[in-house]
């Protein structure tokens, strides 16, 4: 099973690689990051048919489901959490990849892989991915932003849409965002300013508003600040799917 799975991955990985194109260079783990075989990984509680979902998640964990995974393009950074993110925002995020609202050339090449069906079955895999191991945190940031992140903050009103701990978005199709890696929320900032670049960006009206009131300094304290939250996200290495260990 594993050997069908690492195969069914190099595969993905190759299609997605030649996709991007010379674009894309290759994400890149740190020597010594941690590999996804933790023993104390608790069987999931039986979705209704895990062998197709084994599959489709096979294409993710390489990336999402390694603690401290780096992307290298545009720059380096740690690839997202996704695991307790909510799954209409999952959903919503994979959307975007593939009509090309975003325009991350890998994550492009994976979602138009997927059918509805595949982006539904997922996103709601992902949202409930290491539950068990999550508290609820508290209404209130888990610390206090210096002044100059707070008149930040306040400028572009970012509690009011993502929550005032950064985790409870008043939509669930708007993402929850702290404690989230702060270099991929300064990359995922940036993204919504840059334009004209086939390869780099994001279109999306309302945070498009927002990222363009700010200078990149400014996006990285926020950035750094957000990050810096307790959060209600994690990368949980997927070692529950390779029962075969
Ligand atoms: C080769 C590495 C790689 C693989 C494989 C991969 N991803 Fe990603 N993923 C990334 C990177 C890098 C980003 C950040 C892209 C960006 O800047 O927009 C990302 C972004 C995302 C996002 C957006 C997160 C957010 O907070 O907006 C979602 C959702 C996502 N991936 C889901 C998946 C799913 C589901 C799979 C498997 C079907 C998958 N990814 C496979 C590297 C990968
Ligand atoms: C009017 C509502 C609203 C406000 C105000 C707002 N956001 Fe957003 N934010 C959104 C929505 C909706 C998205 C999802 C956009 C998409 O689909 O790409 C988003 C996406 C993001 C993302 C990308 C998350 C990810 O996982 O990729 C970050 C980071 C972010 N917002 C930070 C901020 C910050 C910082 C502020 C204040 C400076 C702010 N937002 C203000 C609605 C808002």
């Amino acid at each position: 099973m594993n050997k069908l799975l690492n195969t069914l991955f190099a595969l993905v990985v190759a299609s997605v690689t030649s996709l991007a194109l010379a674009q894309q260079p290759p994400a890149t783990a740190p020597a010594g990051a941690p590999g996804a075989n933790s023993p104390g990984a608790t069987p999931a509680a039986g979705p209704a048919s895990p062998k197709s979902l084994e599959a489709k998640v096979a294409m993710c964990v390489g990336c999402h489901g390694i603690v401290g995974y780096k992307s290298s393009f545009p720059e380096v950074y740690r690839v997202p959490k996704i695991a307790g993110q909510s799954a209409k925002y999952i959903a919503a995020a994979l959307n975007a990849y593939k009509t090309g609202d975003r325009k991350h050339p890998t994550m492009r090449g994976i979602a138009e892989s997927l059918s509805d069906q595949d982006v539904t079955d997922i996103a709601a895999y992902y949202e409930k991915l290491g539950a068990e191991d999550r508290k609820p945190i508290a209404e209130k940031p888990s610390r206090e932003p210096s002044a100059q992140v707070a008149g930040l903050l306040q400028k572009a009103a970012c509690a009011s849409c993502h929550g005032a701990n950064f985790s409870k978005p008043i939509d669930p199709s708007y993402p929850k965002i702290g404690g989230q890696y702060a270099d991929y929320v300064f990359v995922a900032l940036k993204a919504y300013k840059t334009e004209n670049n086939p390869a780099v960006g994001r279109n999306n009206g309302v945070m498009g508003a927002i990222a363009k009131q700010f200078s990149n300094a400014e996006l990285k304290a926020l950035s750094n600040y957000v990050g810096s939250l307790e959060g209600e996200m994690a990368t949980v290495p997927e070692s529950r799917w390779h029962k075969s260990h």
